[in-house]
């Protein structure tokens, strides 16, 4: 099988030297490609900007913005895949305008106005027979069924891997995660404290098994 996996933040440019990001690390959507690898599987790696190697045997595509990564999502599903795991943190605003030289602070405070990216998730264009296995990640602070369901739903996952992101332990930049899977049936796995591969390994087995199903 051929999994499609993104991984790390993106980066949404206000000018040559500054832009706006998120605290992600990359590591759970590199071990999402490891333990696809390790089980026999190719895999396309789409990656923000990471300071981790990237498993070998991936292919490996770096982007940088939420649009590039979008764009190469899209491009790739095009030529098919089996699973996709949106495992990436992107960046949800851009600033609409990006200068295409330095802000000066001699300039006085910029107004930065944002604009929505793309929902990458909602929007991609899967193949029409819709074998891939969908998944999608959702990352929480505050009423996490309630909200993992939504976007289960609103995003058409076949199941999403919610995390608490207050948790300073677990998730963002961290090495270890916990995790609750809500599956579209209404059922959910939970997933105690473990390896950020160990959980990695998890879910590539249910990837496997429901796209074997199809
Ligand atoms: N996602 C995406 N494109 C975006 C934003 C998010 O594809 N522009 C994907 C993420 O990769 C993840 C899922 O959508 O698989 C949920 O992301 P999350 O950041 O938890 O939620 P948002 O939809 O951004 O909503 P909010 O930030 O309000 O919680």
């Amino acid at each position: 099988m051929t999994f499609l996996v993104t991984a790390g933040p993106t980066r949404e440019p206000l000018d040559p030297v500054r832009f706006i990001s998120n605290r992600s690390s990359g590591r759970m959507g590199y071990a999402l490609a490891a333990a696809a690898l390790e089980s026999g599987h190719e895999v396309v790696l789409i990656s923000g900007p990471v300071c981790i190697p990237a498993p070998q045997g991936a292919q490996l595509i770096r982007v940088t913005t939420a649009d590039e990564m979008a764009d190469a999502v899209q491009t790739r599903m095009d030529t098919g895949c089996d699973v996709f795991i949106m495992c990436a943190a992107v960046a949800d605003f851009k600033p609409r305008d990006v200068s295409p030289r330095k802000l000066k602070k001699s300039d006085g405070l910029p107004h930065i106005e944002l604009v929505p990216t793309r929902d990458i998730l909602a929007s991609v264009t899967l193949p029409r027979d819709r074998r891939v296995v969908v998944v999608g990640f959702s990352a929480e602070s505050e009423d996490l069924a309630r909200n993992a369901q939504k976007k289960l739903r609103e995003k058409n996952c076949d199941f999403i891997c919610a995390n608490d992101i207050t948790r300073m332990d677990t998730g963002f930049d961290a090495d270890q995660n916990e995790l609750t899977l809500f599956f579209r049936d209404g059922s959910q796995r939970h997933f105690p404290r473990d390896s950020k591969l160990n959980l990695a390994r998890d879910i590539v087995k249910i990837c496997i098994a429901i796209a074997e199903n199809r």
